[in-house]
């Protein structure tokens, strides 16, 4: 069995792990809200008609921030439809998913819903076809105290305190021709610039993101992030991208791979806000939201994603496995290694839609990429190391020869506690890898958490919902140095105490 090295040195550090890597989305989607998160009549729900099982759910997953209400679906959106007496909001025929949208869930019980979470909302406004005026009524509407139009309408509609949310997407991928309102980068740009005036002229305490590329597959990609950015550079804090893994061609080796793609993405942006930075000649930082994120291939086109105007239709129910989750685990790993750019990142989505968690009318069914989810979000605080790793390749297809390890680790420094999360993409061989931290030693080590199996396509469904899930290994530590083993297709956690 080959070995692996990996060396840890709480000197080699790119700063502090921001726990909103962990954030949320939720979007008007399918049965995202309804039947998903809102479910008024069920037994399963709350007075406020808040599914009990999901809140359950999302707890573990400490998301700190859940961005709202889209997504492809806020560009065409007027969040008035959504707010006041439920019987006069309008039904709308959405111009995204091509639902009917019944309005019965909106900004303030999306507020409420956080709340009883415990979590924070991310906003984000309609720059398709809204206007810079209404998004900062929105704004306005949120967070201004009392005494104007629109906060005293959100009194009068139940909320007397503001709801404080703190951050703002600037618009939704509007770089896309399938996005309402879609314009050239130079058009977005100024879209964006006058928002975000308005918007921090109600609340100069909010935070501003502009919308980035949807993808890297996308013609221009980078070029739009380029004008956006030097456009509105002075006025904004960070700057999205989204990403969905695919394995269209069902080729595990590449795809478990996908770890390398996600990093270069992160570098793309790191090039792309140090050149900004130093062609504004500018003391300011901008970071890297990276707000849209998950594996999305299965559930994709056709009646996938048009919903024929029906009410809550099952749109865009991905179906994960294991080789997903591990995919998943590696866009966390990249995260967390690249703390100093990555600030903020969305889990898209958070139920029923391209999500962790599915519902039907009598429960809840956790997903292959719920539990490294759980996982990681727990232990993954305090600064992130930089790993140095010795050990074998796989043979990735035409990803070529990568290193089988995929690894990130986080260090409390007042107590010493490490956790080190490792994938072993190899679909082939295991490898075993020791731990050791440079001018510590290893002293003691918790049972490791494990996610592997044999069948990469293995899935948890409502007849068999443990086919994918956790368990335990061992860590043993020795001369200071820990040890364990990491399975073909594996994920382990594993947390130590390390002292000098
Ligand atoms: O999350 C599903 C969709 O994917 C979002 O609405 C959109 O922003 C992205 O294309």
């Amino acid at each position: 069995m080959p070995n692996s090295r990996i060396t840890l040195d709480p000197d080699r550090t790119t700063g502090k792990i921001d726990n909103r890597i962990f954030s949320g989305f939720l979007e008007h989607l399918g049965r995202a809200i309804y039947d998903g998160v809102y479910d008024p009549g069920n037994p399963l729900s709350d007075d406020q008609g808040f599914r009990r099982d999901v809140l359950d759910a999302m707890r573990p997953l400490r998301m700190p921030f859940v961005r709202y209400p889209g997504g492809n679906f806020v560009s065409n959106y007027d969040w008035k439809d959504g707010v006041g007496p439920k019987d006069s909001r309008p039904v709308r025929a959405d111009f995204a998913w091509q639902t009917s949208e019944p309005n019965t869930f909106g900004t303030d019980e999306f507020m409420d819903w956080c709340k009883t979470v415990g979590t924070d909302p991310m906003m984000a406004v309609n720059l398709g076809t809204g206007t810079a005026k209404s998004a900062s009524e929105l704004v306005e509407y949120c967070n201004h105290p009392s005494g104007t139009y629109w906060s005293d309408l959100r009194r009068t509609n139940g909320h007397s305190d503001p709801h404080d949310v703190k951050l703002w997407c600037l618009g939704n991928e509007m770089d896309g021709p399938w996005q309402a309102g879609h314009v050239p980068a130079s058009e977005y740009a100024l879209r964006a610039e006058q928002a975000g005036k308005l918007m921090k002229g109600v609340d100069p305490s909010i935070e501003t993101i502009i919308a980035g590329s949807s993808g890297n597959h996308m013609p221009e990609y980078m070029e739009w992030d380029r004008v956006a950015l030097e456009y509105t550079w002075d006025h904004v804090d960070y700057i999205s991208a989204h990403r969905y893994s695919r394995n269209e061609n069902d080729d595990t080796p590449w795809f478990l791979a996908e770890g390398v793609e996600i990093d270069r993405i992160i570098e793309d942006y790191r090039s792309l806000l140090g050149y900004v930075r130093a062609v504004k000649k500018s003391s300011k930082q901008v970071y890297l939201s990276f707000d849209e994120w998950n594996v999305w291939y299965r559930a994709r086109g056709g009646s996938h994603s048009k919903g024929g105007w029906a009410q809550a239709p099952h749109l865009i129910e991905e179906v994960y496995n294991l080789e997903d989750a591990l995919v998943v685990a590696q866009y966390l790993n990249s995260f967390i290694r690249n703390a100093d750019v990555v600030k903020i990142a969305c889990l898209a989505q958070i139920v029923n839609v391209i999500a962790p968690v599915l519902t039907n009318s009598d429960g809840l069914l956790f997903q292959s990429i719920y539990h490294p989810i759980v996982r990681y979000a727990e232990l993954a605080t305090g600064d992130s190391l930089t790993p140095v790793i010795d050990g074998p390749e796989y043979d990735a297809g035409e990803r070529g020869s990568v290193p089988s390890l995929d690894v990130s680790a986080s260090y409390e420094s007042s107590t010493g506690e490490v956790a080190v999360f490792a994938v072993n993409r190899d679909p082939g061989n295991s490898t075993t890898a020791t731990v050791s931290v440079n001018g510590r030693s290893v002293t003691n080590a918790d049972p490791g958490w494990l996610m592997t199996g044999d069948d990469p396509k293995a899935f948890n469904d409502w007849a068999a919902a443990d086919r994918v899930v956790p368990s335990t290994c061992t860590v043993s530590v020795e001369d200071g140095v820990a040890h364990m083993e990491l399975p073909p297709m594996s994920i382990v956690v594993a947390t130590m105490g390390t002292s000098t």
